[in-house]
């Protein structure tokens, strides 16, 4: 099986596939429903098909074998693709958006501050921030929607983790953070309009230099960097003894709240939802906190005290990656399993198609047990489990989410109940996130056994 170029690609013929209509190709059946996109296609082409969406032609690849391929392939014979609204919006110089030895470099500055050890600094500050959050929730009385909590108690825990005891306004950046996004994923993008979602996006992006430039120089002024992800970028030299542009990092802050925010919520929200939906575990995992309740204060060892926790977030992150996937694109001619992707084209993997195909046993049913050092279905096959993508790219901020979605759930398992509204509508919309469309309503409140 030979998956570099060779002489004879040309030869080979393209993965089956239509291409729909000109420009728009099949991008509004696939943004309808992605997973009935692919679902549609796969039983009638198997496990490599091509479209047209999203401007680009497109392979649909979700194998643990191609997983294996794409990844091995970063910087190599495939680089990262972003869909125009995101890469303007993102800007340049972040490392989400660097290539080759650009890419690989940065990676080398900013991975000190985001390997497990280091996550030690932060839970203090995420314990404190979600227990007064799960407070207030409590105190709110009626009903309200959980995404939406979880949004703000999500972006001050972010706010912490890159700008530290610095203070920000909380309430102004997460409005500008949310327009930004809004326009990321804005099907009208390029139309830098007042009324498009791009427009607004662009206009957000604008006032959220503005805001932070000062800030970020008069940290620049400080002579020594506290712990956090700012005084990491601010400090970083490169082999010349030269330090990150103000730009640089203005473009590098983003891309940490771009990358980390949504993404988190996603996977917090889905997991408060799993729980109500699946009693036996949700009684599993408060039965294991009951066990440990005498660690009343945070740390990564007690943590280590909570493996069905870790079992259940891990079967969340599997049933409902909140990354649906990833684009490449092919810098020459290349050939896969028979088939011939020619240079420009785009490869797409998906966590959520790879997370429904074998070895995983039953992938419909939530089943936190298949994460059990017993069955560990996670370890039968290499990129069988990959919600955080996997390769030179994977994600930066895996151990940051692991630990604040733990303590987040450990608290809301010791000592609150969520009961979800009858009757609303819990499928998840396709994109850019999968949450479940009805806002995820729900009356929360203080366990009173706790
Ligand atoms: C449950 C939460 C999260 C999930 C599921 C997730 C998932 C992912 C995935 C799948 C990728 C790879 C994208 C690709 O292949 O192109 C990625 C990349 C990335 N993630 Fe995360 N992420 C999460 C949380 C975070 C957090 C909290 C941060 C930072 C604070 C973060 C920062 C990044 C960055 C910077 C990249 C780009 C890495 C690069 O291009 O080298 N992520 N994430």
């Amino acid at each position: 099986m030979n998956h570099q170029p060779s002489p004879s690609t040309s030869a080979l013929p393209l993965p089956p596939g239509t291409f729909g209509l000109p420009i728009v190709g099949e991008t509004f059946e696939f943004i309808q429903s992605p997973n009935d996109f692919v679902n549609r296609r796969r039983a009638k082409y198997g496990e490599i098909f091509c479209s047209n969406i999203l401007g680009a032609n497109t392979v649909f690849l979700g194998t643990p074998e191609a997983n294996r391929w794409i990844f091995s392939g970063e910087n190599k014979y495939l680089v990262n693709k972003w869909s125009y609204a995101i890469s303007r919006l993102l800007g340049a110089q972040g490392v989400a958006m660097l290539v080759g030895e650009a890419h690989a470099k940065r990676r080398a500055q900013l991975s000190p501050h985001f390997k497990h050890d280091a996550m030690a600094e932060f839970v203090g500050s995420i314990q404190k921030i979600a227990e007064r959050h799960l407070e207030n929730w409590a105190n709110l009385g009626g009903e309200t929607s959980i995404i939406e909590r979880v949004r703000l108690m999500a972006f001050e825990i972010a706010t912490v983790f890159i700008f530290g005891a610095t203070p920000i306004d909380i309430p102004y950046l997460n409005r500008l953070f949310r327009d930004w996004t809004g326009g990321m994923f804005d099907p009208l993008a390029p139309l830098n309009l007042p009324f498009t979602p791009f427009g607004r996006a662009l206009r957000a992006k604008q006032a959220m230099f503005d805001y932070l430039e000062p800030i970020i120089r008069k940290r620049m002024e400080l002579a020594e960097q506290p712990f956090d992800i700012l005084g990491s970028m601010i400090s970083v030299r490169d082999e010349n003894g030269q330090p990150l542009s103000l730009e640089t990092i203005l473009h590098e802050v983003q891309v940490q709240l771009f990358a980390g925010h949504d993404t988190t919520v996603t996977a917090t929200s889905n997991l408060m939802m799993l729980l109500a939906l699946h009693p036996d575990v949700l009684e599993r995992a408060r039965a294991e906190q009951s066990a440990c309740a005498h660690i009343t204060t945070f740390d990564l060892d007690s943590l280590k005290h909570m493996p069905y926790l870790e079992q259940v977030i891990n079967e969340g992150l599997r049933f409902i990656p909140p990354v649906n996937g990833a684009f490449r694109m092919a810098v020459e001619d290349l050939e896969y399993e028979g088939y011939r992707i020619p240079k420009g084209w785009v490869v797409l993997y998906s966590p959520n198609r790879t997370h429904a195909l074998p070895p995983w046993t039953e992938p419909q049913t939530f089943d936190p047990d298949r994460f059990s050092p017993e069955r560990a279905e996670h370890k039968q096959k290499p990129f069988t489990f990959i919600p955080f993508g996997g390769g030179p790219r994977m994600c930066l901020g895996r151990n940051f989410a692991m630990v604040e979605m733990s303590i987040i759930l450990a608290l809301l398992l010791r000592h609150y109940e969520w009961e979800l509204t009858p009757g609303q509508d819990l499928s998840l919309s396709p994109l850019p996130f999968p949450l479940p469309r009805g806002g995820l309503r729900a009356h929360f409140r203080r366990r009173l056994s706790a």
